[in-house]
């Protein structure tokens, strides 16, 4: 687990707080992407992004079931 306030995208400064929260509204990775601008330089964090958003994901299931 990271801090939420650690950087994701060494590119764009996002943080991980920033993309856990748009991923806590459902949104899919080319949403998410499109609003926090993480993933947009050069894709490095792209694995450690979509890594994230599966792991909110498989969370939200857990407490919607
Ligand atoms: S580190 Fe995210 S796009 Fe480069």
């Amino acid at each position: 687990m990271h801090a939420l306030e650690e950087v994701i995208c060494s590119c764009t400064l996002v943080t991980y707080g920033q993309v856990y929260k748009l991923a806590q509204q459902n949104l899919s990775f080319e949403d998410i992407v499109r609003r926090s601008g993480a993933c947009s330089g050069c894709g490095s964090c792209q694995f450690e992004v979509e890594e994230l958003i599966e792991e909110v994901g498989s969370n939200v299931g857990k407490h919607n079931n």
